[in-house]
């Protein structure tokens, strides 16, 4: 059986600045050691491969329709969830083959606890759920008031005690960070063991935020897993770049 969530490997904290590769003075350069630096108070690992940046750059593409927008999402989403389970516990197991004995693993019980993130953490499911079909699923609701970006609770459907499970929480996009300092509460109140969250982009300021509330050194260890971490937030709490509103994108403005 393995033990709780380790340390980011060396190999890990070198992606975790992104996929460039800049020269050592180039200002991409500085500006990712300076996120490199805010990283420290979180696990965040940004995955850096060929494929995902391909489809994370459809995604982005403004002229990508609802279909695609969903199947390239789905697809991310799997990529991301290989490196996101990397730690899930497991236990011991011996089966027959055809041939002899093999020593093989199984996923620990309890099994894992899978959260989408209403109403665009939807589009996320059944790309997590492909690697974990096991996993039990729960749901919570927040939307954010356009105005003040607060993010308020409408729908919670978490079994009330998370003990001894690892959770993985489904939000597309970490902003403000707002939503899932909100959630990790949320389940933290319900003693889960680890919180890791899947988010196809990342902001800075959600990563600080994040970060500040659940310290790399505080009971409940928290990680986020992105496909890249961006710029910064606009003065509509947008990622910029970013992709727009992922709901939208995915299921039609509301
Ligand atoms: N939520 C979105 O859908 N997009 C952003 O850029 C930020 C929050």
């Amino acid at each position: 059986m393995t033990g709780p969530p380790s340390p980011l490997r060396p190999r890990d904290r070198a992606r975790a600045t992104g996929p460039a590769r800049p020269g050592p003075r180039d200002p991409a350069r500085l500006r990712s050691r300076a996120v490199a630096a805010r990283l420290v108070i979180m696990q965040t690992l940004v995955v850096d491969h060929p494929l995902i940046a391909h489809k994370l750059t459809t995604l982005r593409d403004e002229r990508t329709d609802s279909p695609t927008f969903r199947r390239l999402t789905d697809e991310l989403v799997t990529l991301l969830a290989y490196e996101a389970t990397r730690e899930v516990r497991v236990q011991p197991e011996v089966v027959q083959t055809p041939v002899g004995e093999a020593r093989g693993v199984k996923l620990a019980r309890p099994v894992p606890l899978v959260v989408p993130v209403l109403r665009a953490g939807i589009g996320m499911l059944y790309g997590m759920i492909r690697l974990l079909p096991t996993a039990d699923v729960g749901f919570v609701g927040l939307a954010r008031d356009e105005e003040s970006l607060v993010a308020a609770t409408y729908a919670n459907r978490l079994p009330a005690n998370l003990a001894g499970r690892a959770v993985f929480v489904l939000d597309p996009m970490l902003a403000t960070g707002g939503t899932l300092e909100t959630v990790i509460t949320m389940l933290n109140q319900r003693e889960a063991a680890s919180v890791t969250a899947v988010c196809l982009l990342a902001a800075p300021e959600g990563i600080d935020r994040v970060g500040a509330a659940f310290p790399d050194d505080g009971p409940l260890p928290v990680r986020v897993v992105t496909a890249a971490m961006d710029e910064r937030l606009n003065e509509r709490g947008y990622i910029v770049p970013g992709l727009g509103d992922a709901g939208d994108r995915l299921f039609g403005e509301i």
